[in-house]
């Protein structure tokens, strides 16, 4: 009823053009808390798209014991995504440009460590993620173990861990190991509390933040990026800072702002 009175959905602006590649998302169908289905992901895609990305890498949670994610299963998962969106219709998304994973520090992340079973963004960085309520005791032997095996690490959204501050000196000492952050842009946007708002900007102030994610699980997230892109604030930071997203599927590593390498 009164069908006419409802107003047309927004649709985003293209406000991350500027960073074109989202390195971090979770719509693989049905492999962890994202996406459950095709047509979700390609709603979800279409939105990015809107938003101004033309480049995703997909990075499924594998977390012990919820999400017993495999490699190999993943990558077959991803390309039948690829051909299903390929063969159904004219497909005008971003380009699936390849999936690798987000990899929680838990009690499976040891043996996974000892076997070397990462799948990296772009064949270089490994997202790794801690726990989003409590630490745990080592976090820096953990990051200093995957680089003394070459692995370049992006620490996923460093603002949601209640446990850190934006001046936490655990963070700072990350930092100067040379571990990358990644920040959720809807972080910025208040999606996660204001806390998580607050520290997301204060992090990216100090020049500690290389990558920004969109972490888009569903399309509760997707509307929500639609709202972020109109977001006055979070414009003029990308006015601002710059990001190293449209450098993942460069050759060779970027320089590190704000970051020493050991
Ligand atoms: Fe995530």
């Amino acid at each position: 009823m009164f069908d006419f009175l409802k107003s047309k959905p927004k649709s985003a602006r293209p406000l991350f053009e500027s960073l074109g590649t989202d390195m971090h998302c979770h719509l693989l169908p049905r492999v962890d808390d994202g996406s459950k289905s095709e047509e979700e992901t390609a709603t979800c895609l279409r939105i990015l798209k809107a938003a101004g990305f033309n480049k995703m890498y997909f990075t499924p949670h594998y977390q012990f014991p919820r999400f017993p994610n495999v490699e190999e299963d993943i990558k077959n998962r991803f390309d039948d995504l690829k051909l299903d969106l390929a063969t159904n219709g004219v497909y005008d998304g971003p380009e699936l440009a390849g999936v690798a994973g987000e990899y929680r520090v838990d009690s499976g992340f040891k043996e996974r460590l000892d076997n070397g079973r990462f799948s990296l963004i772009g064949d270089k960085y490994l997202l790794a993620e801690f726990s989003l309520h409590q630490t745990v005791v080592g976090l820096d032997q953990v990051l200093f173990d995957l680089q003394m095996k070459n692995y370049d690490v992006i620490l996923a959204h460093p603002e949601r861990y209640p446990y850190y501050s934006a001046s936490s000196h655990v963070l700072e000492h990350f930092k100067n190991m040379g571990v990358y952050f990644q920040v959720n842009i809807l972080s910025l946007s208040g999606f996660y509390g204001e806390g998580s708002r607050r520290k997301a900007y204060e992090m990216i102030e100090k020049g500690w933040v290389e990558f920004l994610g969109t972490d888009m699980h569903n399309t509760l997230y997707a509307q929500a990026l639609i709202d972020s892109t109109y977001d006055k604030k979070i414009e003029k930071m990308l006015s601002k800072h710059t990001f190293l997203n449209n450098t993942i599927s460069e050759p060779g590593m970027p320089q590190m702002p704000g970051a020493k390498k050991i």
